[in-house]
């Protein structure tokens, strides 16, 4: 047997055991980007072999929060892709303006960029006062760090950048202050967001949305599991309400696509059918 075959057999293995112990699913990711970042968490953590590495994680639950680091990609901006926010400012906003209360759902919310970006651009419209946000992800300190709303201040001349080409109505700076080389958003931007971890792995669908922005987290998913959360989306979304999807991915393929129309094809948006 090849080492290369054995490597997959130890890396099922230990994804089996992530899953009986933790209940962290990752048997159904794309196994290219699995198998890279586990090579990076095993040499980083000092283990021989996959085997190894899974032994440590049944048992010492220590290591799960260093090994989830490795597994889940916190890469993201603020208004990351203008585009994308410039066709929720223009032609999404006007259809979400007509409901009295609205609820949003940032799934995959890493460190908060995109959410803040949503709450910025809500409170922009006029919006953010009938709104409540769920901001989620299965990354525990990815979630602190959204709930705590700190970026390093090195970050944000691109954030003010793509905030100005989203159609941003106010000065970034409006939403921060600087202290301690970070930038820390105001407070009041959170009030109305519910931080949770859930998984689109394994976790039930939300009610009743009238958005969901889930952008680049199914790029990572094999198929039957970007089923799996499609279809989460689809139950958690009102008639006619709005799914948002990051620039690379697309429900093309979808099993639920006939569930949605196009709405801006060319930023990945759609819309939710009536039954
Ligand atoms: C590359 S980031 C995307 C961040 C942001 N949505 C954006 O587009 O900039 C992917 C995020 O998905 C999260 N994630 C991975 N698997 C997930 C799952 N099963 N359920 C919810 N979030 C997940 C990761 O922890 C990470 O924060």
């Amino acid at each position: 047997m090849t080492a290369e075959k054995l490597e997959d057999i130890e890396i099922r293995l230990l994804l089996e055991a992530l899953h009986l112990r933790y209940h962290y699913d990752f048997r159904n990711y794309a196994l290219a980007s699995i198998k890279r970042r586990l090579r990076v968490a095993r040499e980083q953590l000092n283990f021989e072999t996959f085997s190894a590495l899974q032994e440590g994680l049944l048992h010492d639950p220590a290591l799960l929060p260093r090994v989830l680091g490795y597994l889940t990609i916190q890469v993201s901006e603020m208004f990351r892709d203008p585009s994308y926010f410039l066709a929720l400012r223009e032609r999404v906003i006007p259809h979400l303006r007509t409901y009295p209360s609205l609820k949003v759902w940032v799934a995959g919310c890493s460190d908060g960029e995109e959410l803040y970006s949503l709450v910025i651009l809500f409170r922009e419209e006029g919006l953010d006062e009938r709104t409540l946000f769920y901001a989620t992800d299965i990354n525990q300190q990815a979630l602190a760090n959204a709930q705590a709303g700190l970026f390093s201040l090195d970050r944000i001349r691109l954030f003010t950048e793509n905030h100005r080409k989203s159609g941003g109505k106010s000065s970034l700076s409006d939403y921060y202050s600087a202290a301690y080389g970070k930038a820390s958003f105001d407070k009041r931007l959170r009030q109305r967001v519910v931080f949770a971890d859930h998984s689109l792995a394994t976790d039930a669908a939300f009610g009743e949305m009238q958005l969901i922005s889930c952008r680049n987290v199914l790029i990572y998913f094999k198929r039957p599991l970007q089923d799996r959360a499609v279809g989460l989306f689809k139950d958690s979304l009102v008639r006619n309400g709005f799914l948002g999807l990051g620039a690379k991915e697309s429900l093309r393929f979808s099993d639920h696509h006939s569930a949605f129309a196009d709405f801006v094809p060319s930023e990945r948006i759609y819309q939710r059918r009536g039954e």
